[in-house]
């Protein structure tokens, strides 16, 4: 099937490049020239895993081609929206300028029969509002969310859990199910659950599941706060409670919380919508999860000052991590950089490594100081904090390797990720957030 994706960014270069390796024949659309240069020499524009080479194959096939002329849209049967739903400047709200941008450009390239399918996170009712922009070309909106996790975003694209579809009623919001249905093809011959859904709910579910997901991790979160009083121990709460299958362990993992460019302002936004459709205390608890998780980073920062015995100006911290998560360079409202932001307002002398993260991270903070190099990071530091859990500090870095480069042993697991009572024997003293 001929199809536009409008927006290259995570979303977008993704969703290209993984309909281009189903079969389909895709054009990606971005105003950003530059990504379009990149995405068209087969380089992705930020990391995550597989897309270099879905994008190389995809090129390669003559199935796969970027632009940034919104005219190369026409003629597609189905137009995807994955532009960014950033938070709006001074608010709490979703701006979707970027959305309407978009829309509006795409409005004289649209023909009747047409679908604009819309990935991006948005409030919900704009799906209706866009369909009345769009209502005179004879094109049809439909809203296909997007749940893709940095870092899995070609397995989530290609494989995910369920694909939803939000339709308006009638023959029109019928037959563009049918074409989703289309589009989507192996994911649902091989059993993937397909659901149709009104307009509204479909935009609702995507902020619904990032709300459940933000909560469920606050609430770990806040059993460490309670733990962390009572002298228990969160992990092995998690486990206990993961064990039963009506909780599940995943999104239980405590520490410094959350962050990136989804969770925090998706559950923003969510709220705001909900307080302007008059349902303020539908909402209160996520205000909750999100104070939770923003003391968690403060947390972290007094575990480091307190196994310093205060003395933080001038001692040297290696920071373990800069990303938000594992698996991506993706530095936005990252826990991990916050944390070293605030040791070195405190006067420390942060040295902040990351395998992939340094460079955006030193382009946005310059006050701190890099090194990809994880050995060159631990090198005569006073405390080590981790706090981006890759595999190169929770799986291979032993603490007798790390304890032969460092000056104090003194170690702040700010994800849970350490075996706390293998660093210990070897002679560390071990912090973990709400561990014993
Ligand atoms: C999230 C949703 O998972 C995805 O479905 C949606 O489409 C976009 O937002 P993503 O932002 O890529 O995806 O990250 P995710 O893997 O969900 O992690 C979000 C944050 O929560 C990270 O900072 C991570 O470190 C933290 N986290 C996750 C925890 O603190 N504990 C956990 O148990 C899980």
């Amino acid at each position: 099937m001929r199809m536009s994706v409008i927006g290259c960014g995570y979303l977008g270069a993704v969703h290209a490049a993984a309909m281009a390796s189903i079969g389909h024949d895709v054009i990606g659309i971005d105003v950003d020239e530059r990504k379009i240069s990149s995405l068209s020499d087969g380089v992705a524009p930020f990391f995550e895993p597989q897309l270099t080479e879905l994008l190389q194959e995809g090129l390669a096939s003559g199935r796969l081609h970027f632009s940034a002329r919104m005219a190369d849209a026409a003629g597609s049967a189905v137009h995807f929206l994955a532009v960014g739903t950033p938070q709006v400047a001074g608010g709490q709200a979703a701006d979707l300028r970027f959305v309407d941008a978009a829309v509006d450009s795409l409005l004289p390239h649209l023909r009747p029969g047409d679908v604009l399918a819309g990935k991006s996170t948005v409030p919900v009712g704009t799906a209706t509002r866009l369909a009345a922009k769009v209502a005179e070309t004879g094109a049809t909106v439909v809203w296909n969310p997007e749940f893709l996790r940095e870092g899995w975003a070609v397995h989530d694209t290609i494989s995910p859990d369920r694909i939803v579809a939000g339709v308006p009623d009638g023959a029109d919001g019928e037959s563009a199910a049918d074409l989703l249905r289309e589009v989507y093809r192996p994911a649902v011959d091989a059993g993937t659950p397909f659901l149709v859904t009104d307009l509204a709910t479909a935009e609702l579910v995507k902020g619904a599941a990032n709300a459940f997901l933000a909560t469920k991790i606050s609430f770990i979160n806040a059993m460490a706060e309670i733990a962390e009083a009572a002298g228990a121990d969160v992990a092995l709460l998690a486990d206990a409670l993961g064990h039963d299958t009506r909780i599940g362990r995943r999104y239980l993992g405590s520490g410094i919380g959350f962050g990136g460019g989804c969770l925090p302002k998706d559950i923003r936004a969510f709220a705001a919508r909900a307080e302007e459709l008059g349902r303020r205390e539908a909402v209160g608890f996520l205000h909750e999860v999100d104070a939770i998780n923003l003391r968690r980073r403060e947390r972290a920062v007094r575990l480091v000052v307190d196994a310093l015995g205060g003395l933080v100006f001038g001692a040297r911290i290696a920071v373990l991590g800069a990303a938000f998560k594992p698996f991506s360079d993706d530095i936005r409202d990252s826990p991990a950089l916050d944390v070293a932001i605030r040791l070195r307002g405190l006067g420390a002398d942060v040295i902040v490594t990351d395998p992939a993260a340094t460079e955006n991270a030193a382009a946005v903070h310059p006050q701190l100081s890099y090194t990809r190099e994880r050995d060159e990071a631990l090198r005569d530091a006073d405390a080590v904090v981790i706090v981006t859990e890759w595999d190169e500090y929770r799986r291979d870095l032993t603490p007798e390797h790390a304890g032969a480069l460092v000056s104090k042993r003194i170690v702040i697991d700010g994800r849970n990720c350490l075996d706390s009572a293998a660093w210990r024997a070897a002679g560390w003293t071990y912090h973990g957030m709400g561990r014993r």
